[in-house]
């Protein structure tokens, strides 16, 4: 291969400044439209959320999280300083399940709450307990959602590799309360949370007094935020409801779903790899953004790519790798990984490469794949840090406050080398060296246990 054309392969995922701006403006429209509109590519979704904890927040509360691969039961402990406790537990979702019926699904993790509680509350088993011992639970459930109420919410579609047909459509704070019920267990399921939002509201309460918490954002297996909105502006959810909301809070957090910005790809850009990737997903067409973002996609557009450099550039000649052409054979912790390697032979790489695709390189090969590393990363970052610079502008949050707290959680913001140096560069580029300057990007703890927690206190 000519380095030219592995320049080529590199560039095809950059993004310059001027196309960054144009994904601000985009996302600016999409999500103004998202909030005016129902069936808007962006969902926008009002979570009926209407205050930010203070830190002083206490009490016991079950949270469970389904978001991805693994299923969670936790209890936390709230104890009214900005610290917590919790025990949990985890359990992996198996591909039948993430793919079965709602029945199947829901009951599953009704046993996993029983079976938690037995092992961490046994108390909640005694005969003579009344309804003032009824656990309020928050469920955190990070798919797209319709949520009518705090705990209210029809299933839209299935994202990150689920596909339970016969859930889209239906409540899933009911089907996970009637197999509870059907377990007589007392539990209440009082919050429906997204990732994102109990992202925001962890930060917000580990980190009472500091600064404003603004955001919540996941960067991981999937990709989304949630924020802190202008009751004003949801206008869909119609004049009567804003009214009543605003007597006692002017303001609602916001699911904006980012996942699914920009579905026609018109600023995002879709390189070759990008519509193979595409092509291979259960959700083809949709959440186009966080097929270039976020952790499910990152190891998939890698594998492409090092096949085009096999197949059309000669690289690893002469040697055939099953693994090579198996699709979702890498993981984001390939890219992680070989961005980590400083060694000056690339020594990690070598070893990694032969272990995950049984291949050899040469260490020409291995300085071009880590630079085909470094571009799909820094593309992923680039694109976060412009949405999230968007909804910043969008928000004015620049001129009501002095510092813009961003809480941030997922596997690809925390072991990503250099992420968060990526999302400031684009950042920069939309709201200017100053402003960028008054953002604290900070990680959120368990924003899926201690959020949704909190969002089951305050229901
Ligand atoms: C997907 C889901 C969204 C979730 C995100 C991060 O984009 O649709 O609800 O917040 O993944 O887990």
């Amino acid at each position: 291969m000519t380095k030219f054309s592995v320049d080529e392969l590199v560039n095809s995922f950059s993004l310059d400044n001027v196309q960054l701006k144009r994904i601000a403006d985009l996302f600016i429209k999409e999500a103004e439209s998202g909030l005016e509109n129902d069936g808007q590519p962006m969902t926008m979704i009002p979570t009926y959320v209407t205050a930010i904890p203070s830190g002083n927040e206490k009490g016991t509360l079950l949270a469970v999280d389904l978001g991805g691969t693994n299923f969670r039961v936790c209890s936390v402990n709230l104890n009214g300083d900005g610290t917590f406790g919790i025990v949990q537990s985890r359990v992996a979702i198996s591909n039948e399940l993430m793919v079965g019926t709602s029945n199947a699904l829901f009951g599953f993790l009704a046993q996993q709450v029983k079976k938690f509680l037995k092992q961490h509350h046994e108390d909640h088993f005694a005969e003579d307990k009344g309804p003032e011992h009824v656990l309020k639970l928050g469920f955190t459930f990070s798919f797209p959602v319709n949520q009518t109420a705090i705990n209210r919410g029809t299933l839209i579609r299935w994202t990150k590799g689920f596909d339970v047909k016969d859930a889209v459509g239906k409540d899933v704070c009911q089907l996970l309360q009637e197999q509870l019920d059907k377990l007589k267990l007392k539990v209440h399921v009082a919050a429906l949370v997204n990732d994102t939002v109990g992202t925001l509201m962890s930060r917000a309460y580990c980190s009472p007094g500091k600064q404003e918490t603004q955001m919540g954002v996941i960067l991981g297996t999937g990709t989304n935020c949630a924020y802190v909105e202008n009751l004003n502006a949801v206008t869909k959810i119609g004049a009567e409801t804003v009214l009543k909301l605003s007597e006692s809070s002017p303001m609602m957090i916001i699911n904006t779903e980012w996942g699914s910005f920009d579905k026609g790809c018109l600023t995002i850009g879709q390189t070759l790899f990008d519509s193979i990737l595409d092509s291979e997903t259960l959700n083809k067409g949709y959440h186009m953004f966080e097929k270039h973002v976020s952790g499910m996609f990152l190891g998939e557009l890698l594998r492409l790519a090092l096949v085009e450099l096999h197949t059309k550039c000669d690289f690893f000649a002469s040697q055939h790798s099953d693994a090579l052409f198996k699709p979702w054979k890498l993981d984001t912790s390939a890219l992680s990984f070989i961005e980590a390697d400083t060694s000056t032979d690339l020594d990690e790489t070598e070893k990694f490469l032969l272990a995950s695709l049984h291949l050899t390189s040469t260490l020409a090969e291995r300085k071009s794949i880590k630079l085909v590393v470094d571009a799909i990363g820094k593309r992923s970052a680039h694109l976060a840090g412009a949405v999230i610079g968007a909804l910043l502008l969008h928000t004015q949050s620049f001129e009501k406050m002095p510092q813009v707290d961003v809480g941030v959680d997922g596997s690809v913001f925390k072991f990503y080398p250099g992420y968060e140096k990526y999302i400031r560069e684009s950042l920069r580029v939309v709201v200017g060296e100053q402003n960028e300057k008054r953002v604290a990007i900070g990680l959120a703890e368990d924003g899926s246990g201690v959020g949704a927690a909190l969002c089951a206190l305050v229901a």
